[in-house]
């Protein structure tokens, strides 16, 4: 198949890309490198430096198949201090997307959604129908999903909603200002310094690694069952910030100890994914915490290195 991702650059999407290419897909890919990156993107994929908001995008869905839309500003402090940008890039990007794949008569369309719509929750595990976004990245998300269901209603374009809980593994974006947390720890714990918690580390999270991700992603393509549905892309398992840095220190045996900051705005003390639907389609996490920790070490180690010589 065509396959045109936006955000490919990106952590998400760059695995993506390598996964569709050994399965003999055609990918491209739209990004505007503002937190991806060109090292990123596989050898194989056509990559396009454009803003998802350029209209003169549309010509690169002519001839696709099928759009995966990743592209999104999502770093929460950031989208935080930036309200206007961040609607404007995961509200307004996403409509430019969803009408040039609408023009082009893409046949699938796979939204990025995330675990954020849950955050006014307090019932575990999450299920798809009952959702409460409040901060400004959540609220993004929802609106960018609510306009993907206007087209499949309105304009009949095929369209599924995956909400992704927390991905881990190579490629992960670890220089934002506040980095996602297994990277984030990894990485200082190979340069031989303490890794940061916020708070106390009893905050929980369902973490998933990207390798599933990619297999539930690409079982949209084939599985018509998922036309018109939304999923949990999690793996129903919540661990703590605190396990999350013991496992990794069993691993690294660094004897460092991490160091406590304040707790962040709008971060969560839960996240857990009821994954019965997608266990229903015949998918399940395959890569346990430990082993994926253990692949996310020896990837940042590799990249250590090579920057190193
Ligand atoms: N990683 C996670 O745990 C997670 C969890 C929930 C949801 N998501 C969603 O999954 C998607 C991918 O996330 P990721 O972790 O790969 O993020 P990422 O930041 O690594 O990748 C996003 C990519 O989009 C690009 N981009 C941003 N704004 C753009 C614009 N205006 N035009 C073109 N390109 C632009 C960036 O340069 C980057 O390469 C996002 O939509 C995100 O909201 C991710």
């Amino acid at each position: 198949m065509n396959i045109l991702i936006t955000g490919v650059a990106g952590f998400i999407g760059s695995n993506l890309a390598r996964e569709l290419l050994t399965q003999r897909h055609s990918v491209a890919g739209i990004d505007n490198l503002s937190a991806g990156t060109r090292e990123n993107v596989p050898a194989g994929v056509r990559l396009h430096v454009h803003d998802i908001r350029d209209e003169s995008i549309a010509e690169l869905f002519r001839g696709v198949d099928a759009v995966y839309h990743l592209a999104a500003k999502n770093c929460l402090t950031d989208c935080m201090n930036n309200p206007v940008e961040t609607a404007d890039i995961n509200v307004r990007g996403t409509a430019n997307v969803l009408e040039c794949a609408r023009r082009a008569g893409v046949k699938k369309f796979v939204y990025a959604d995330s675990s954020a719509e849950y955050e006014g929750l307090q019932e575990f595990p999450s299920t798809v129908d009952h959702i409460a976004p409040e901060g400004i990245y959540a609220s993004s998300k929802r609106g960018g999903a609510l306009l993907c269901e206007s087209y499949r209603k309105f304009f009949g374009m095929n369209v599924t909603i995956l909400r992704y809980f927390n991905v881990y593994g190579p490629a992960q974006d670890f220089r934002r200002v506040i980095p996602p947390v297994m990277s984030a720890f990894i990485l200082k714990m190979l340069n031989g310094e303490p890794p940061v918690i916020y708070g106390t580390g009893d905050k929980r999270r369902d973490y998933i690694y990207v390798d599933d991700v990619n297999r539930f992603q690409i079982l949209t393509l084939t599985d018509t069952r998922t036309n018109g549905r939304t999923y949990n892309v999690g793996s129903g398992v919540s661990h703590s910030v605190k396990d999350v840095f013991r496992m990794i220190e069993d691993e690294m045996k660094t004897g460092l100890k991490p160091i406590h900051k304040p707790e962040l705005p709008n971060d969560v003390d839960n996240t857990l994914a009821d994954i019965t639907r997608e266990r229903a389609l015949g998918w399940a996490p395959q890569v346990n915490i430990q082993e994926g920790i253990r692949r996310t070490i020896e990837y940042l180690k590799s990249k250590l290195h090579a920057t190193r010589t």
